[in-house]
């Protein structure tokens, strides 16, 4: 079988297909591949291993040819496939969402909340910057974290695990899902809240929702607004969650004390506005890159594609209904 990757990846997980049989072509890019070169090379091809950066839509399944049996999404997130049009094609589409990866992005998260609270980045660029001049009893004052809430928007796996270590810091966790999640309030300790109300009472907010159409500029003028004075937000889960001219003006005016991004949205572009704030911490959307979850997706993706080739029904798959009907 023929098997299209459309970027370099880390690690030995693809070298899995070949010793299964099959034929790899491997993108000779380290960048995401241009529309019109994605159609072109998935001439052919009965997998495609695809990015979050590559638009794997439609015209792009059948650019691929009717022998097209799986998307393999090296991601958690999978708003880059048009899962709708892959059902309707009897195409089976997976993700990686292990726990190595969702534990990546919940440290990733964390990280981003704790530099913003002690304005980790800003300090250390006036120190490289010679500007420590001795100790001073009032310099770089940050946020303490006891007592404080965090208001996690979307309690799934990751919003979880990111709920999980805010008991260490002895905060009160809220959480907004689409319906109350009593089983996790239990395990985890946290308060169901309706949006307005979470953001209204959190002194950091942070998003954990898929893009989806509800969700797109979820946080906007309107509920930045709603938010707590001087609060804090975060988003690891995908840019166009959070309209990023509102965000700077949130910022701009003092209703927002800092805010941190690993996505943006409309990638790799970021609101010049917003590079050039000091309350901000920005990250280029590497969440869920460390060695072990890299490693892991690799895997993942890679046995997913092993897998539907050989008949077995792969984990995670994301429209579980196309397997009675898949193409073959
Ligand atoms: C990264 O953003 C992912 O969805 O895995
Ligand atoms: C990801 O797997 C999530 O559920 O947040």
């Amino acid at each position: 079988m023929k098997i299209f990757v459309t970027t370099k990846i880390p690690g030995d997980s693809l070298k899995d297909l070949t010793k299964a049989g099959h034929e790899v072509t491997i993108s000779e890019f380290n960048r995401p591949l241009k529309e019109e070169e994605l159609v072109e090379k998935v001439k052919d091809a009965d997998a495609l291993f695809t990015v979050l950066t590559d638009r794997v839509d439609s015209s792009l399944m059948d650019a691929a040819g009717p022998q097209l049996k799986i998307i393999s999404n090296y991601a958690v997130g999978f708003d880059n496939v048009d899962v709708q049009a892959a059902t309707d094609r009897g195409i089976v589409v997976t993700n990686t969402p292990s726990t190595e990866v969702n534990e990546s992005v919940a440290e990733h998260t964390w990280a981003l909340i704790l530099s913003l609270a002690r304005r980790i980045v800003e300090a250390d660029e006036s120190t490289r910057r010679g500007g420590y001049k001795g100790w001073e009893p009032g310099i770089f004052l940050g946020t303490g974290l006891l007592g404080k809430t965090l208001g996690i928007v979307g309690l799934g796996r990751i919003g979880s695990m990111v709920a999980r270590r805010a008991k260490g810091y002895n905060m009160t966790v809220l959480y907004n899902k689409r319906s109350r999640d009593e089983k996790a309030e239990q395990e985890l300790g946290v308060t169901f809240a309706e949006l307005d109300d979470l953001l209204a009472k959190s002194d950091f907010v942070t998003m954990h929702v898929p893009l989806t159409e509800e969700t797109r500029h979820m946080i906007n003028k309107e509920s930045l607004a709603k938010m707590k004075k001087r609060s804090y937000l975060v988003n690891t889960a995908r840019g166009p969650v959070v309209n990023e001219k509102d965000l700077a003006e949130a910022l701009r005016s003092g209703q927002l004390l800092g805010a941190a991004l690993d996505v943006f949205d409309n990638e790799p572009d970021i609101n010049p506005e917003l590079i050039g704030m000091e309350n901000i911490v920005l990250t280029p959307h590497i969440a869920s890159a460390t060695w072990e979850a890299r490693e892991k997706m690799g895997q993942q993706a890679t046995q997913a594609i092993i897998s539907v080739f050989q008949n077995k029904k792969p984990e995670n798959m994301v429209n579980e209904k196309v397997w009675g009907k898949r193409r073959k």
